[in-house]
């Protein structure tokens, strides 16, 4: 008697047998590209951490845009680097900021361009948390105040999409709140619902100098060795209103994606942050990996793992490839 097995491989014959039965794709709908934008001129500064990424001024903005948006990525996420920094991070809810001057400028040159701001104040404290300090400690609701007034003046500028990333209790509710009270009902919020204290945010704070000056930021962001408080958070954004949801980093936290997909119904995104980034360059400026197999496979793993969009600084190389395939 033959013993019975399965014949897996028979679908896995050739490029068209295999295009046929492929579960997960990638396309350019599915990234959000990330854009450092700095207050002054002529600033077009790599980010040693970040080979291939900018701080940009404004007058290097076009440029940028032109290469995302003939690329076809359809939408881009803004950080801000201001001139000045101070104890409540004023330039954050300026309505001159810089995020609210890159904003109009995008809207206006490409008003099909889905602009995103990161609403967060830590990019713009001189102590680098991101929320109002008091004897040491980030207060929470008083940093939602100052966090309400800088999605409001985001959403003035013409941002699309507000993504508050501070991870004070209630900032869903609270800034879903004052867009409503300054009529902009319309205007959806992107959740960092789930965002873990994580070492792979190193290089980002290179970028945008927000090192925390003392402490670090475990007393509100997450704790990477827990799995069963991401649903916690990602419960308590959808009832405070989210319209999506975030988890960060990307990588060593799809088991997270996966919990979040399976129980929150709401288009779900994965930051693939710049620590993941430096990591993969690196290794690919070394010769050691093949950065374009490597960033692939990357991404479809995010995809497998139920995320619907993913914000990445590969956002420009992988669209390249993808329309070289
Ligand atoms: C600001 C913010 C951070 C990132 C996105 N928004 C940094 C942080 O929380 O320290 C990290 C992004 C990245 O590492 O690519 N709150
Ligand atoms: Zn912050």
């Amino acid at each position: 008697m033959d013993i019975q097995f399965a014949r897996h491989r028979r679908l896995r014959q050739s490029p068209n047998m295999r295009a046929l039965v492929r579960e997960n794709h990638l396309s350019t709908n599915d990234f959000i590209y990330p854009i450092f934008v700095a207050e002054g001129h002529n600033i077009k500064k790599e980010i040693s951490s970040m080979p291939g990424i900018y701080n940009l001024s404004l007058d290097h903005l076009e440029e940028e845009m032109n290469e995302v948006v003939s690329l076809g990525i359809k939408s881009v996420l803004l950080f801000g680097i201001p001139l000045e920094k101070d104890e409540c991070g004023k330039q954050a809810y300026h309505d001159h900021g810089i995020v609210q001057e890159a904003t109009r400028l995008i809207k206006e040159k490409y008003p099909e361009t889905i602009v995103i701001a990161d609403t967060c104040l830590c990019e713009y404290t001189s102590h680098g948390h991101c929320g109002v300090i008091e004897n040491g400690q980030v207060l929470n609701d008083p940093s939602l105040e100052l966090l309400v007034q800088t999605a409001v003046s985001q959403a003035k500028a013409g941002a699309d999409i507000i993504a508050p990333s501070n991870m004070m209790d209630g900032f869903v509710a609270a800034i879903r709140t004052g867009l409503d009270e300054a009529g902009f009902e319309h205007i959806p919020i992107m959740s960092y619902a789930v965002k873990y204290a994580s070492a792979f945010y190193g290089p980002f704070r290179d970028a945008a100098d927000s090192t925390p000056q003392f402490g670090d930021r475990k007393a509100y962001q997450m704790d990477p060795a827990n799995r069963m408080e991401a649903l916690r958070e990602a419960e308590s954004d959808l009832l405070e209103g989210a319209d999506f949801l975030i988890v960060k980093p990307g990588m060593p936290y799809l088991d997270i994606v996966r919990d979040v997909k399976n129980n929150i119904n709401l288009p779900l995104v994965i930051y693939n942050v710049s620590g993941e980034y430096s990591m993969v360059k690196a290794a690919a400026q070394n010769g050691w990996i093949d950065e374009e197999r490597i960033v692939m496979e990357m991404l479809v793993g995010m995809k497998r793992a139920g995320c619907d969009l993913i914000i990445t600084y590969h956002a420009k190389d992988a669209a390249r490839w993808l329309r070289n395939q």
